[in-house]
């Protein structure tokens, strides 16, 4: 992105312009030389818990003091990934079907057009960092699985189990029940008694789900930085690698346009390249918002030659350069939102269901 001014020239010329105090940045106040519309620092995430509020505000302090939207966006991303309640994402994920927390991530810097990813990582809680030294310490884009875990562990990462005592009996729960004709669970002439227990009580409902979070920022330079992170989908194979750490499919950025993320479920949003597609309608002109949208039109123009009727859950967020926001999902009984901080505070931004009322 061409600002009118970068941030050292304008302290440097407000210097040199006989004010004798050093004046901060106003950082509302850069501007596009192509369109004067203004760039607006911002650090947004599809999570919207207190969790997602606390990220949102520790990479707003980044942001604040001139810091980059690569590190704004590492910081949220590592506060929702270590959570352990959070069962989507990083630390307390939920399991692949063995109980092995596997997680993928995907990080990019929309300035120097750098990308990483890593997939089916074990033991490491902060994925979104591995991520991230893959995009500034590698030639690479993606790695996977046992290289993933060397290359965290040479850069000094700390192995941990992440698998939590929530997650643990949330993924016992689901292999207990996954087949009538199996030995796991309660003999069968005393479910009917035992099912009262305070076992099933803790974990009414089987928690499956794709989990799923992403982080994308705006600093003063009007530069733009994204990370999607998750533990993928719950009980999912051994080794399947969602969208999430796909380039294009999960995350996608670039400094001339603005960023877009995707949670939900990874298979469609890899056959789509959801991302790069929401990128593609906003370079066309289209607004954040739009794009969300024109995204999951697109999924379901697809499926509708093969099943229709068939409306896979998908949350799409995105933002463009000036700040203008978007978030859309599939289906739903409720707007989607997603969490955003500016200088002008905390707040949380109302998208739309493209298909409401499908189940
Ligand atoms: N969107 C996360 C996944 O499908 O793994």
């Amino acid at each position: 992105m061409k600002n009118s001014i970068s941030r050292r020239k304008f302290v440097t010329s407000t210097l040199g312009a006989g004010t004798g105090v050093l004046i901060i940045p106003n950082i509302s106040g850069l501007t596009n030389q192509k369109s004067d519309k203004v760039i607006k620092p911002m650090i947004i995430t599809s999570h919207t818990n207190d969790t997602g509020r606390n990220a949102m505000e520790a990479g707003w302090e980044i942001l604040k003091a001139g810091g980059t939207a690569v590190d704004a966006v590492e910081k949220a991303a590592n506060i929702i990934e270590v959570d352990p309640e959070d069962t989507s994402v990083g630390y307390g994920g939920l399991p692949n079907e063995h109980g092995v927390v596997q997680l993928d991530s995907s990080f990019m810097d929309g300035k120097t057009y750098s990308a990483g990813a890593v997939a089916c990582l074990e033991n490491i809680k902060t994925p979104s960092s591995v991520a991230k030294l893959v995009m500034q310490r590698t030639d690479h884009v993606l790695l996977v699985g046992a290289g993933a875990l060397e290359f965290a562990k040479a850069w000094g990462f700390r192995e941990e189990n992440l698998l939590t005592e929530k997650a643990r009996k949330i993924w016992l729960r689901w292999k207990e029940e996954l087949s009538p004709s199996d030995d796991w669970g309660v003999p069968e002439h005393l479910q009917n008694i035992r099912k009262n227990e305070a076992y099933w009580k803790d974990f009414p409902d089987i928690e499956h789900h794709y989990g799923t979070t992403n982080v994308l920022a705006i600093d003063i330079n009007g530069d733009i930085a994204g990370c999607t992170t998750t533990s993928g989908m719950s009980f999912k194979l051994n080794g399947r690698v969602g969208d999430s750490p796909i380039i294009g499919a999960g995350l996608y950025v670039d400094n001339e346009v603005g960023a877009a993320g995707a949670t939900g479920r990874g298979e469609d949003v890899i056959k789509s390249c959801a991302s790069y597609y929401m990128l593609l309608k906003m370079k066309e002109g289209r607004t954040p918002q739009q794009a969300c949208e024109d995204a999951l039109h697109m999924i379901i123009d697809r499926y509708k030659k093969v099943n229709p009727g068939f409306y896979p859950g998908e949350k799409f967020v995105a933002i463009n350069k000036y700040g203008e926001l978007g978030c859309a999902t599939m289906i739903g009984k409720s707007n989607p939102q997603m969490s955003v901080r500016t200088e002008s505070g905390y707040s949380k931004y109302e998208g739309v269901v493209a298909y409401p009322g499908k189940p």
